[in-house]
């Protein structure tokens, strides 16, 4: 049977905001993998390529039931966790942004939504909301599954350093957080006293993994 070449998509990545063909005239090599904001599956993901290993390796210490991503963007990392939740069956995800219009839904700039939300409408450990990561409804909603599973939370939205403080009280003991773009957007000054009061500690080795693979990645674990 031929298919048809109607349905080939032209818009999708066709922004010129976009890199095209950056590899074509120099080969790969380690600093083009190492750096932040990549095509992944064909989505846009502004991570690096090692971070998707440093999750992998992640999940696998701690077996997390449940994990909350800040800030889906364009969604292509939040399509790489939500196909880790459906392969597994063993992790819910939720990941939250308040304005999908601006890259989520976007096909010109690599957004994934229209892609993620099949996957969600198929699979009832991935979900998606558009809303206000520091609402009281998404407080009540992680709350409220905080209280039943074994958690993660990835904060990777507007204000890394409000919703660490915010989010990293509501944890139990082996929970974890970890913060993106460490020591670019969010130092440790910055939420020093929400680690010292709620007994929180750099989640070793795994940190120190992040930093080498310059993911930009800070994981903190909740003590007892
Ligand atoms: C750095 S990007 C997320 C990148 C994505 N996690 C990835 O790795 O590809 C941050 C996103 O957070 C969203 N955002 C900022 N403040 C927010 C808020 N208060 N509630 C929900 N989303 C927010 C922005 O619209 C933006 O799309």
């Amino acid at each position: 049977m031929k298919y048809n070449k109607e349905l080939l998509n032209e818009i999708h990545a066709s922004s010129d905001l976009i890199p095209k063909q950056m590899q074509k005239e120099r080969a790969l090599d380690l600093n083009d993998i190492m750096r932040i904001n990549h095509k992944f599956m064909g989505g846009g993901m502004s991570q690096n390529y090692f971070a998707i290993a440093w999750f992998e390796y992640y999940f696998d210490i701690h077996n997390f039931e449940y994990m909350v991503e800040f800030g889906s963007q364009k969604g292509c990392l939040s399509t790489y966790f939500a196909n880790f939740c459906g392969i597994t069956e063993q992790m819910f995800f939720d990941t939250f942004e308040f304005k999908p219009e601006t890259s989520w839904y976007v096909r010109e700039y690599e957004g994934c939504g229209h892609w993620y939300e099949k996957l969600a409408g198929i699979s009832p450990y991935i979900n998606y909301f558009h809303q206000d990561v520091f609402s009281n409804e998404t407080k009540d909603h992680i709350l409220d599954n905080i209280s039943e599973f074994k958690t993660f939370i990835f904060c990777d939205g507007g204000d890394k350093a409000r919703e660490f403080n915010m989010y990293a009280p509501l944890l139990k003991e082996g929970d974890c957080i970890a913060v993106h773009d460490w020591g670019q957007e969010i130092s440790y000054g910055q939420i020093k006293h929400t680690i010292d009061q709620y007994n929180l500690v750099v989640d070793e080795p795994s940190a120190t993994s992040a930093s080498g693979l310059q993911t930009w990645i800070m994981p903190f674990r909740k003590m007892s």
